[in-house]
């Protein structure tokens, strides 16, 4: 019936409880461990957005896994995070190289963020899902593509799936086109979610959290997130609570909440038009701030 499939809207009071709780006795192990595998030579900014982001939003360790050909450049820009490479050709994946090792104390892994697309893709996803023992797994970005063909893995997976696509990416998860999902972006959701067993975040102005038993529509951000980066944010925050501890409904209200508010405070502070993903990371600790 209707009210079945109204959103509740993601409040402040909503985000707040949703964030992960952080024991004051607690050490690195105790608030997680995300691995995100992700970047290809055009996309090396993605990965270490999400990586630095969880790393911003709480978690004790954060750890980026690379095509070896972009180690120097991504090695050189980052600070945060450890980084482990893959075998690479062309500047991206080849499918080859992962390892029972990559996981061990992992709480969370994403896997997309700049990783492009590439013929080995879909196996590169099968191999690593199968690695994996119940750990939450946010697939954003190519990651996306790469999965579209193979759904059925995502219901089968024993652990949680989030997936983060924009509506572009929805487009192709769902074989139908922007405008379409544009215009019923509710239902799309709602029925994706039911359909596949998986928890979504389906982005844009008005992002909607959908998982099989609920739906929620968060009521902030602005166009000074429309800019490349600022989605690969979203995915580190997302893991970032996952890796604490947070169920899937709870982290991806959390994420979508403090991604846009921080937008909206990096837009006051640097202008609408000035803002960069580094301003959102940058204000996301302003609000979580007054949040915690
Ligand atoms: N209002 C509210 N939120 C917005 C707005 C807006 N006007 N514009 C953008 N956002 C938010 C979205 O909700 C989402 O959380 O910003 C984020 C944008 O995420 P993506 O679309 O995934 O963008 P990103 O990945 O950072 O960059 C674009 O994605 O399609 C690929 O290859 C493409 O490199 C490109 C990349
Ligand atoms: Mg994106």
């Amino acid at each position: 019936d209707l009210e079945m499939n109204l959103p509740e809207v993601i409040t402040r009071a909503l985000a707040t409880a949703s964030l992960p709780k952080r024991p004051q006795f607690g050490h690195k192990g105790t608030f997680g461990h995300a691995l995100v595998f992700g970047g290809s030579k055009p996309f090396v900014g993605a990965p270490i957005y999400s990586a630095h982001t969880a790393f911003h939003c709480g978690v004790g360790l954060s750890t980026l896994v690379i095509p070896e050909e972009v180690y120097p450049v991504i090695a050189s820009q980052n600070q945060t995070a450890l980084v482990r490479t893959l075998p690479s050709e062309s500047g991206h994946f080849t499918g080859a190289g992962v390892e029972e090792a990559l996981f061990e104390k992992v709480t969370a892994v994403a896997i997309g963020p700049g990783m492009g697309r590439f013929d080995q893709g879909p196996e590169l996803i099968r191999d690593i899902i199968g690695h994996l023992d119940e750990q939450p797994v946010v697939i954003d970005a190519d990651g996306l593509f790469h999965v579209k063909d193979q759904l059925e893995l995502l219901d089968r997976y024993k652990g949680p799936v989030i997936l983060t696509p924009h509506p572009g990416e929805m487009a192709t998860l769902t074989g139908r086109s922007v405008a379409e999902v544009e215009a019923d972006r509710l239902d799309i959701a709602q029925s994706f979610a039911s359909e596949h067993n998986v928890n979504l975040v389906l982005k844009g102005h008005r992002t909607i959290v959908a998982t099989p038993h609920g739906t929620w529509v968060n009521p902030l951000g602005n166009d000074a997130l429309a800019k490349g980066g600022s989605g690969d944010v979203l995915t580190g925050m997302v893991t970032a609570f996952l890796a604490q501890g947070a169920a899937p409904d709870d982290a991806m209200r959390a994420a979508v909440y403090l991604h846009a508010a921080s937008g909206e405070q990096a837009a006051i502070d640097c202008s609408h038009y000035g803002v960069t993903p580094d301003d959102i990371i940058a204000s996301s600790r302003k609000v979580l701030k007054q949040l915690e």
